[in-house]
């Protein structure tokens, strides 16, 4: 339900539910639970991308056809159990781009928000249709959608349930760039490789003092963002980094 495959550092993640527009059932997600925990801890791994399988979906939301017998107590369970698997992704220390190659609806849009940047398909849509089916997003939406389109829209998108096309979702800020399809994965390779170019410690401490920062007050932050800015002087990218650019010559990091 989950392929991966590793190719230069960068390990693409995609959803195979195609018949299911890639929903995301139990198994599903446990499986990226474990494909996210491998892509944090393997040494090989430098960036990932995650996608969906065939040409018409990402991720179309969490399986509907559970909800049904869910109880509140399970449902508690399966919102926290998603979210812990989202925040894993994004916390992971390495960068991820959400290759958006169709309806990115529900727990699909809740997932390409969990990545480091978003590249969509022209014929990519976006949604949070929960309230249609009596629900509200529980994979983290109202939270991280706020925070990448601001409140307005997010309140927008998550009360009318309406999805959006490619382009709105470019102009609200919720996708960095819009491509036609068949550039869709070249064009998220390319981005991972100029990342994957750059210092690795220093990658990882930029991901970090941006996502623990804005969940911290704003002096919390600086205060976190100096420590980790002291913390790169020490690494040997840093020297090798500087020196490179006073010698006129490309950088060999080494993730030291
Ligand atoms: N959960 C379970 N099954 C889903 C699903 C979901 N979130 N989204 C799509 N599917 C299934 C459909 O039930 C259908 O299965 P079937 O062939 O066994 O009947 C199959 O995927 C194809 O979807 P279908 O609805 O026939 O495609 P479509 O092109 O007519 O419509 C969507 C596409 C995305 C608009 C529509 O599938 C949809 O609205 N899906 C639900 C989106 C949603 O509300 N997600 C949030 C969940 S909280």
């Amino acid at each position: 339900v989950v392929l991966t495959e590793l190719s230069e550092r960068v390990l693409t993640v995609t959803v195979h539910r195609p018949e299911k527009l890639n929903a995301l059932n139990a198994e599903v997600v446990e499986e990226l639970r474990r494909v996210f925990h491998e892509a944090k801890t393997s040494p090989e791994v430098g960036a990932v991308i995650v996608t969906g399988a065939g040409e018409k979906a990402f991720v179309a939301g969490a399986d509907i056809s559970g909800f049904p017998s869910l109880t509140p107590v399970a449902a508690r369970d399966f919102a926290r159990k998603g979210q812990a698997v989202f925040d894993l992704l994004e916390t992971m220390g390495k960068p991820s781009i959400a290759a958006v190659n169709g309806f990115a609806l529900g727990g699909g849009c809740e997932l390409a928000m969990a990545c480091s940047m978003r590249v969509a398909a022209k014929n990519a849509r976006f949604g949070q249709p929960e309230v249609a089916l009596g629900l509200i997003p529980g994979y983290a939406g109202t939270q991280r959608l706020p925070r990448l389109v601001g409140k307005g829209r997010a309140l927008e998108l998550i009360l009318t349930g309406d999805p959006i096309p490619a382009d709105e979702a470019l102009r609200i800020g919720l996708v960095n760039r819009v491509v036609e399809p068949a550039e869709l994965i070249p064009t998220c390779r390319a981005l991972a490789a100029k990342i994957l170019s750059k210092a690795p410690l220093a990658v990882r401490y930029a991901l970090e003092a941006v996502n623990h920062g804005l969940e911290q007050p704003f002096d919390e932050a600086e205060l976190h963002e100096a420590a980790l800015f002291g913390l790169s002087v020490a690494t040997d990218d840093m020297k090798e980094g500087v020196a490179a650019f006073l010698e006129k010559r490309p950088a060999k990091f080494t993730g030291r």
